[in-house]
């Protein structure tokens, strides 16, 4: 019958794997030994291109010190003018808005949908002005956002589809690799992704328009490939040196067996937990590959006598590593938009008439919705079968207890 308290179904600690091993420390060796540690021409940064294109082959490349300087990159490479829109998901990383901000661009919030998470493409629609420059599409948790439209759309608009993978390193749109079906796209190679330097990302394009300027955005614009100095535009240094370059080509060695662990224990979970009545697993459309960063499902508050956050610390007795909810509030909740405090307390894109965004007028109501009803899990590699069959029974287990009658 039921499970005590004290005999939690899960009764083991989230798994885990020693994410470095030879291969960094193979390429650390080399990078120590050779004479520069700088990223043009570098062995390392070409090494990490290499690998890259293995997975994704995008012509231009740029390695970045960041997933949130590679969306800069992206950005910039647009060349927006202040007050120019860019249509993004509320409910993502701030990465995805700075350079959009520090471009003077304006990131205008439309709603997602609310079985997939993921922007809706009617919204985004409805949201294109004379000044929308771009839709960044963010691939959320891994679930690859419905490209076709949202492409479809960008093109009817002459418009730029910028995706942002940080999340979803190896997810699938009808079998194609995110990142492969926008304009520009951008990965995050930081510590809690699925591939980690530390710190770092990618940017990637096959339009050679955007391409050719790939560094010239990340390298404070100055052109490597002459000596002369005479910037003609105003840009950051978001290069990637050796050392970390070292660690991010051994770690895409890992993409396709990390990846496909992750796929596998995801969509495993999904097949165990989808039929129990008031749960609700993030959608996958069919023919994509959700390549799981972290798994989501929403609770469907009527079906259960406790709120979301008691659903959640029942889950925890019985060992599951559940987290009620996923950010705390959509993006434009936070102060730095509730106050447009971008540059020293002020907008100079709004202050000068260039746009009249007010953040504080700004409502996604699925967005909010799914953030006050979902409960987040991690997924990795590590986890065996066994494991993710007891997190299943777990949740079946909570769920029938707390079930209305
Ligand atoms: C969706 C999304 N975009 C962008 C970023 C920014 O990446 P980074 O932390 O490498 O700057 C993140 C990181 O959490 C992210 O999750």
């Amino acid at each position: 019958m039921s499970t005590s308290q004290d005999l939690p179904i899960v009764n083991e600690p989230v798994p885990s794997l020693s994410r470095w091993d030879d291969a960094e420390l193979l390429r650390l060796t080399s990078m120590v030994r050779q004479k520069s540690l700088f990223y043009w021409n570098g062995p390392q940064n070409i090494a990490l291109q290499e690998e890259f294109r293995k997975h994704y082959p995008l012509r231009h490349l740029f390695t970045t010190s960041s997933g949130s300087a590679a969306l800069h990159v992206a950005v910039a490479s647009l060349r927006l003018k202040p007050g120019d829109e860019v249509i993004v998901s509320p409910l993502t990383d701030m990465g995805s808005l700075i350079g959009i901000l520090f471009q003077q661009g304006v990131p205008v919030f439309t709603d997602i949908d609310p079985a997939t998470c993921n922007t809706d493409p009617e919204k985004a629609l409805e949201a294109i002005t004379p000044r929308t420059r771009a839709i960044m599409a963010v691939h959320l948790a891994g679930n690859p956002c419905d490209m076709s439209s949202l492409t479809a759309i960008a093109k009817a608009h002459g418009i730029a589809v910028i995706e942002d993978c940080a999340q979803s390193w190896g997810a699938r749109h009808n079998g194609v690799p995110v990142g492969l079906l926008g304009d520009i796209s951008c990965y995050s190679f930081n510590d809690f992704k699925h591939l980690s330097c530390g710190d770092g990302g990618v940017v990637g394009t096959n339009r050679d328009d955007l391409g050719n300027g790939l560094s010239k955005w990340g390298d404070k614009c100055y052109d490597r490939t002459t000596a002369t100095r005479d910037p003609e535009d105003l840009a950051a240094n978001y290069r990637m040196g050796e050392p970390l370059a070292a660690v991010a080509a051994a770690q895409l060695t890992r993409h396709d067996s990390i990846v496909s662990r992750r796929v596998r224990n995801g969509t495993r979970l999904t097949e165990q937990i989808g039929d129990i009545s008031g749960i609700r697993p993030t959608l996958t459309r069919a023919g994509d590959t959700h390549s799981y960063w972290f798994y989501l499902f929403r609770l469907d508050r009527s079906a259960f006598r406790v709120s979301r956050e008691s659903f959640a610390d029942a889950l925890r007795q019985q060992g599951v590593a559940a987290n009620p909810g996923y950010l705390p509030m959509p993006v434009y909740r936070y102060r730095v938009f509730r106050h447009h405090n971008f540059f020293g307390g002020t907008w100079p894109a709004r202050d000068l008439g260039a746009t009249t965004m007010d953040y504080t007028k700004v409502c996604c109501p699925v967005a909010e919705e799914i953030l006050s009803d979902c409960i987040t899990l991690p997924i990795n590699e590590a986890m065996t079968d066994t494991y993710i069959d007891k997190v299943a029974r777990a949740i079946r287990h909570v769920a029938d207890t707390l079930r209305r009658p």
